[in-house]
This record gives structure tokens, sequence and C-alpha cells, in this order.
């Protein structure tokens, strides 16, 4: 033997026996690993050269065989290659193992020539994408968005499922039209032109994993990278992280009594690609954004080239007066991507949303569209339009209507009756939350955050906001999922928490 620094480090490295135990695997599995591991993490470094294999088949009491085979095994792998004078290990251009870290990792900027980065390098854009509310407790009381699903009819979905199932064979266990199943695209078109005033054929509708992947559809198909996109300000969450994600520049815009307010500045100073808004139920505040700003909004857009994406997430429940039509209707070949989803209508893992693209670029997006979706959750989509076409779907929505009106008019008794500090509600005409805003002086975030220590869950008003001003503070209750003869000691409870979070 040399003493050539690889051959003393493996000398080291092999000094422990091998183990005769099955559990351990056999001794070339053993020394395979160990050699790998010391070639990965360095302490066999790259050119050394490792010992003879008759002198290793010694030092270690195995066969030579053994040794020779391993050797054979890892010049395959490409770890070391046999050259004149032995086995020399390869220049690998780093240690691959990674540096181990409890820390959940966040995304880092690129780290400066020289220095390692401190966690891995995820894109930048992901920086801008900050956390919200905590999800745990999606069964807390009070929670926004969730819909009542004790109420969901389990046994009529169980059939639709078992008919979808039953028409299942090998044909169908493969992947299926990557904008979604014909059947539930017809169903969807023909509800939504009912229900929602929404003017499509079935070839305009995708469908998508919820809104969430519909409104990430929209800002892949349509916007590039460094272009404005306009958010209502408070606004979801969601649709921001969509457009942080595909480095849009986000412009938010305020709201008023209107819903979202645009000026001729806005259109000069920072013309937008795509323009995402709730305009029948505005998410958080509940206003319905007016005729007039409607006509206005198609009008500019289709003059600046720019599309807006109508968010109709629970519209279907309107409590009080007519039903107000998607914008997506209002005139023919509008610049609008109608997304609506089952989330609330049936449940949310259900994971099934859909999109309506413009007559106008449908065809120009379907190729791009085929390549990026595969088709898939055939089953649960051809159940959902088998629950469609039943009635099934009409019936259950009309249900829930009448319940979450009556869950809607018992929270605000509630408030009414326990809630013992200043506040103004907002919405609850529709859908399936109300906003409570509160004095500046109430810190809801405090609110919120020791709500959830009681198992109640509202998420504060001013995390909504990305330019919160003093009128974004309250708390967003939602009534979908909280029976109402639990409001009262609910209010009772929250009430309490607000005085203590007074300053
Ligand atoms: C404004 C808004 N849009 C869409 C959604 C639903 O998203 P998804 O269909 O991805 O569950 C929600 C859910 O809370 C929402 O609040």
């Amino acid at each position: 033997m040399t003493d050539a620094p690889g051959l003393v480090a493996a000398t080291t490295l092999l000094e422990a026996p091998l183990v005769k135990d099955r559990d351990a695997g056999s001794m070339q599995r053993q020394l395979h690993d160990r050699l790998k591991r010391a070639i990965l993490d360095g302490s066999l470094a790259p050119g050394s050269r490792l010992p003879g294999s008759r002198a290793l088949a010694e030092a270690l009491s195995i066969s030579r065989n053994t040794v020779t085979a391993t050797y054979e095994h890892l010049a395959a792998e490409g770890y070391v290659q046999p050259d004149r004078q032995g086995t020399r290990v390869t220049e690998l251009s780093s240690p691959a193992l990674p540096a181990r870290s409890d820390r959940p990792s966040r995304p880092a900027r690129p780290a400066r020539a020289g220095k390692p980065a401190a966690t891995p390098p995820t894109a930048q854009r992901l920086a801008h994408i900050v956390p919200g509310a905590s999800r745990a407790g999606q069964e807390a009381a009070l929670r926004p968005g969730v819909p009542a699903l004790s109420h969901f009819p389990m046994a009529a979905w169980r059939r639709s499922l078992d008919r979808a199932m039953r028409s299942a064979s090998p044909a169908t266990l493969g992947y299926g039209d990557p904008l979604g199943e014909p059947p539930l695209r017809a169903a969807i078109a023909r509800h939504l032109a009912i229900a929602r005033g929404v003017r499509c054929e079935p070839h305009q509708v995708v469908i998508a994993e919820g809104a969430q992947e519909a409104i990430t559809l929209c800002v892949r198909l349509l916007s590039n990278p460094g272009e404005i996109g306009w958010v209502e300000d408070p606004g979801y969450r969601g649709a921001k992280a969509a457009m942080h994600a595909g480095d849009l520049r986000i412009v938010p815009l305020r709201l008023d009594a209107e819903g979202l307010c645009v000026s001729e500045r806005d259109w000069q100073k920072h013309p937008p690609r795509l323009i995402y808004t709730t305009p029948s139920h505005q998410y958080p505040a509940g206003t319905v954004l007016s005729i007039a700003r409607r006509l206005a909004l198609i009008a500019q857009a289709r003059h600046h080239g720019a599309w807006i994406i109508e968010d109709d997430y629970d519209s279907e429940f309107r409590h009080n007066g007519e039903p107000i039509g998607a914008m997506q209707g209002l005139v023919p070949q509008a610049p609008v991507l109608y997304v609506g989803t089952f989330s609330k209508t049936m449940f949310p893992s259900l994971r099934l949303g859909f999109l309506v693209l413009p007559e106008q670029l449908a065809a120009a997006v379907r190729a791009p569209l085929e390549e990026m979706l595969r088709g898939g959750h055939r089953h649960e989509q051809l159940a959902m339009a088998d629950f469609i076409e039943s009635g099934q779907f009409s019936r259950h929505l009309g249900r829930m209507r009448r319940l979450y009106r009556d869950r809607q008019q018992a929270l605000r008794l509630a408030l009414g009756k326990h809630f013992k500090v200043p506040h103004e509600i907002d919405g609850g005409h529709c859908g399936l939350h109300l906003t409570v805003r509160l004095p500046e002086h109430f810190d809801d975030r405090r609110i919120a955050a020791d709500a959830l220590r009681h198992r109640i869950a509202p998420s504060p008003l001013s995390g909504f906001a990305m330019q919160p001003t003093p009128s974004d503070n309250g708390l967003v209750l939602g009534y979908g999922n909280t029976p109402a003869e639990l409001f009262e000691p609910l209010v009772k409870r929250l009430s309490q928490l607000a005085r203590a979070a007074a300053s």
C-alpha cells in the first residue's frame, strides 16, 4: 500500500468491520454504501486511489471477489474509474449530499460568489408571497370560505360516483381530454348560462383543480414576467400569490361602496395586462361592483388590451334581492376570463373548478393548454357531470341557499346583541361570510390569533390588504360551516377577545 491521502482515508474509513446480519444487507451492499458515502462527503477525495482489492479484502475479512464486484459496481455508476495503477475516485463537481438543516426553507436570494446559500435557492419572486393566517383547524368555528360540510348530500354524491365508476373501462383509466371531460364541460356551460348569465359554449370551458389553478392558468397563458397585474385591496391572497409566482408587478387598487375604484390615471400610470376582481361579491369586503363600473372596466380593458379575471367564487348563494349576473355575459366578446369553483357549492377537497375562456381566445390557447395539462380525475369529473345533470346539484344549492341565508341572519343578530365593541358590518348579502370592521385601536391580528386558541378562526381583515389603511381593520367571519345555535356564545367570546386586544 502507498500513503496516498485517499488510501489513508479509505483505510480509516474501513476500519470498522462489516456486519454479518441479514438486516444490514449483503457484504457487497455494505461496502458499496460506505465507499459511496465517503466519495460523496469528500472523505475520499477526487483523484485519490482506492486500496487494492486484495489488501482491502484482507483488512475487512471478506472475499476478494466481493471487493472486485463492489469496485466494478462503483465504476459502472461513475463514482470510480479503473486505470493502470488501480482504481481512482472520479472528479465529481461537488459533494452531492445536502447540508443538514432543521429549519424550513425560505426563498433565498442567490448567494454571492464564494458564499454558500443559507437556504436552498428558490425563485426570487416567491419571496413576495408572505404566509397568511394559520391553516390549522379547518373545522374551527367561523372560518371563512368553508361550506356546510355536514349538510353535504353524501348519499346522492356516492350514487353519482357509483354511476361514473360503472361506466369506467380500461379506456377511462388513461389520460382524458386535457381541458376536462366533455360531459362536465357541457354541464357547466348549461348551468352557468341559467344560473349566472354566462355566455359560453362547452369548448370554452376548461376544468381546473379549483379556482386557484384556474387563476394560475390565466397568469401563465396571458402575461409575461414584469407586466402589471391589478388586484383589489384588500383582496384574495390566492390571486396575489398566482401573480407573484408569474413574476407580475402587482398594483393594488382601492375599493369603495361601488367596488373596485379605477381612475383614468391608473390606466395611464400603470396599464395592466391582467385585472383580478370578485365583482359579484368582493372578497373579503362583500361589495358588489356597480353596473356602471363593470361596463367601464370592460370598455377600458378592451381599449388597453388587458384581460379581466372574474372570480365568481360564491355568487350562487345570494341572500337578498335579485341574483347579480356575471360580468362575462354583460356584453358579447367581453375580455373576461370567468373563474368558478365547486369548493363552495360542493366541498373544497373535491378540487374542481373551471375557467371560461373568451371565444376570441379559446382557439389560441388550446394547443399550449393541451401541452400543459394532462386530463386526470376523470371519474370525479364524470360524477360531477352526473350530479349536475340528474338535478342533485340544483337541489343541493337550493337547500344550502336557505341554510346560509338563515345562518347569515342569525350571525347578524348575535353580533347586534353580543358584540360589545363599536363595529360596522359589511357584505353578507351573498356567499358564506360577512366582514365586521373595527376601529383602528383594536388589533385584528391579535384578536384572530387569540380566537384560534378557542377554536374560533375569523380572518383578520388587515391580512388581505397590501397597503392597509385604518379602515382595513376587522374580522372576516365565515358562517358557512358553523351551526347557528353556536353564534351567540362564539360572538360573546369574540367580543371579550376584542376588548382585550384594544390599545
Ligand atoms: C375569492 C376566492 N376565490 C376562490 C376561492 C376558492 O378556491 P379553490 O376553488 O381553489 O378552492 C376562494 C376560497 O376561499 C376564495 O376566497
